[in-house]
């Protein structure tokens, strides 16, 4: 039997059922996922009961393993797992804002996945919007005026974020102080698919190269509300046992912050990539 996939938005995201992730895939069901991944950028696989090495097991197909820098893992034994964990008493979450894992460094994430363990009532949502078609909708001009060109993303907001987030290790702030920023093309192509997606973190967009802050501002400022088009958007209500993973390299995501006193325990993994964005 082939997996079933379920869509669930105009813009991207599908379910997917009939695959146990704790077993070992076949190669064909793997290849299944894989293709259900590049249409669909966000898959959620409901009814999961998965330890952390079969979530690690799992990720690893989609590229190379990273241990988050700045979260603690979820047991010692696993380095590639961690929890996201959000007491009734935290007013801050993680990842309240629009943006992309990592932009400020030279090889960002290219997929983060989320397994829910423990989720509210109702609220803790992630949103996810599509930057294939933000890149789609630009003018003839608009890609011609920036074909080639590069932005610099900074730490900026996830940078304030460190100073005050519960569920960093202490060191965090002290270590991405003085981390510069890094250059990526404005427009870069996935591989997978060929098609070029519009490369901007609007948590971390900061100018583009060889411009000033002030004459790339304007134009950030519209491209990044471009990239939050309602048509653009997909949002998923997470519930226990659902295992997601989606593309970091197409897509931004923002972790709503709407569920005060409520408790929301995520597992979290990502995987890196092995070259800069082109
Ligand atoms: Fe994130």
């Amino acid at each position: 039997m082939p997996i079933e996939v379920r869509r669930l938005s105009g813009a991207m995201g599908a379910e997917i059922f009939g695959v146990d992730l704790s077993q070992k895939l076949s190669d064909e069901r793997w290849k299944e996922i894989r293709a259900a991944y590049n249409e669909h950028l966000a898959i959620f696989f409901p009814d999961q009961h998965l330890l952390p090495p079969h979530i690690i097991a799992f990720v690893e197909r989609f590229g190379t393993p990273s241990i988050h820098p700045y979260l603690k893992p979820v047991n010692k034994d696993y380095p590639f797992v961690h929890e996201l964990r959000k007491e009734p008493s935290h007013t801050i979450n993680y990842g309240g804002a629009w943006h992309t894992d990592f932009t400020f460094v030279e090889k960002p994430n290219s997929a983060n996945a989320l397994y829910a363990r423990i989720t509210p009532e109702y609220g803790g949502d992630t949103m996810f919007a599509n930057l294939y078609l933000a890149y789609d909708a630009l003018s003839e001009g608009m890609k011609k005026l920036f074909d080639g060109v590069r932005l610099l993303s900074a730490t900026g907001a996830f940078l304030d974020l460190v100073k005050v987030s519960p569920v960093v290790r202490d060191d965090t702030y002290e270590h991405l102080k003085n981390v510069p920023p890094a250059a990526h093309p404005v427009f870069r192509t996935i591989p997978e698919t060929g098609r070029k997606c519009l490369y901007i973190d609007p948590g971390a967009a900061l100018s583009f190269e060889n411009m000033t802050v002030e004459e790339s501002r304007p134009i950030i400022n519209y491209l990044i509300a471009l990239v939050q088009r309602p048509e653009f958007q997909f949002r998923y209500r997470w519930r226990p046992d659902v295992f997601g993973i989606w593309d970091n390299r197409c897509l931004i995501h923002y972790a709503v912050n709407d569920y005060p006193g409520q408790l929301r325990v995520m597992h979290r993994m990502s995987v890196v990539d092995t070259e800069r964005p082109r």
